[in-house]
């Protein structure tokens, strides 16, 4: 354990200077060189990749006082697929996927949270499912792994339960989080996903939830 302490010191005093972008949200040490270039480059793709400027036809969902959600479906114009694309790509790249094609691209529901400054401030991508495992509960006591060193191998029960709704992708900008937009974009999901119903909770599932997404579904499960 001493170790581990260490480690994580260390890594602190690294980091010691470290800024977050007011803009794009990343956070690096302006001192050093590599990570100014690392910003630079990063900057301008993310600010180009989450940049709406609005169309002609576009399906609007929902609306609020701080922005409104658009719904992406697969036959809408290249436009409408290429700006969901680029997010994904970006959120993928923040959540550390590589490649993973939906299974059933004819069939996803995204939906595009976009802020009154025109930026796609939120992201959630949904897919019809069949089945899904439930995540049991941390295991504790002593000589358990602590949540931080399981990552994303969180134990789940090997019972399938029945599940309507499958979240493959949920996002906030980094600059945008706890404002309720993820909660916003699930209520709407629920609301839209089935012509006329709106979903259970249990109807719906978090694929492979990383700590933040585990974070917010416990909390939004419960509420
Ligand atoms: N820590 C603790 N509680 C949290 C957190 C967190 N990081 N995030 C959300 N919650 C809980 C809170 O109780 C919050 O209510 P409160 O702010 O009133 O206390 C409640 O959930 C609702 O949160 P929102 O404001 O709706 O959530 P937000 O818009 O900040 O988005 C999200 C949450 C999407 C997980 C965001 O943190 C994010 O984008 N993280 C990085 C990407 C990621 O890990 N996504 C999940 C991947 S898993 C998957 O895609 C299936
Ligand atoms: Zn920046």
């Amino acid at each position: 354990k001493g170790t581990k302490e260490q480690l994580i010191i260390d890594a602190g005093q690294k980091h010691f200077g470290a800024t977050m972008c007011k803009s794009c949200g990343m956070i690096y040490t302006p001192s050093s060189p590599e990570d100014e270039l690392q910003h630079v480059q990063h900057h301008y793709r993310f600010l180009e990749g989450i940049k709406y400027t609005g169309w002609k036809k576009e399906r609007v969902v929902a609306q609020f006082w701080d922005g409104k959600i658009v719904l992406v479906l697969p036959r809408d114009p290249s436009y409408a697929i290429r700006k969901v694309e680029d997010v994904q790509e970006l959120v993928d790249n923040e959540l550390g996927f590589h490649q993973v094609v939906p299974r059933c691209p004819n069939k996803t529901k995204t939906f595009l949270f976009i802020s009154d400054e025109k930026k796609v401030v939120g992201c959630l991508i949904a897919e019809p499912i069949k089945q899904a495992f439930r995540v049991l509960s941390e295991p504790t006591g002593p000589g358990s792994p602590s949540s931080k060193e399981c990552h994303r191998a969180w134990q789940c029960s090997d019972v399938p339960e029945p599940a309507v709704c499958g979240i493959s992708r949920i996002w906030v900008f980094r600059l945008k989080r706890r404002k309720r937009i993820a909660r916003r974009l699930v209520d709407t999901l629920r609301n839209c996903f089935m012509f006329g119903c709106f979903l259970k909770i249990d109807d719906i599932a978090f694929s492979d939830p990383t700590p933040d997404g585990k974070l917010f579904a416990t909390k939004y499960c419960n509420t």
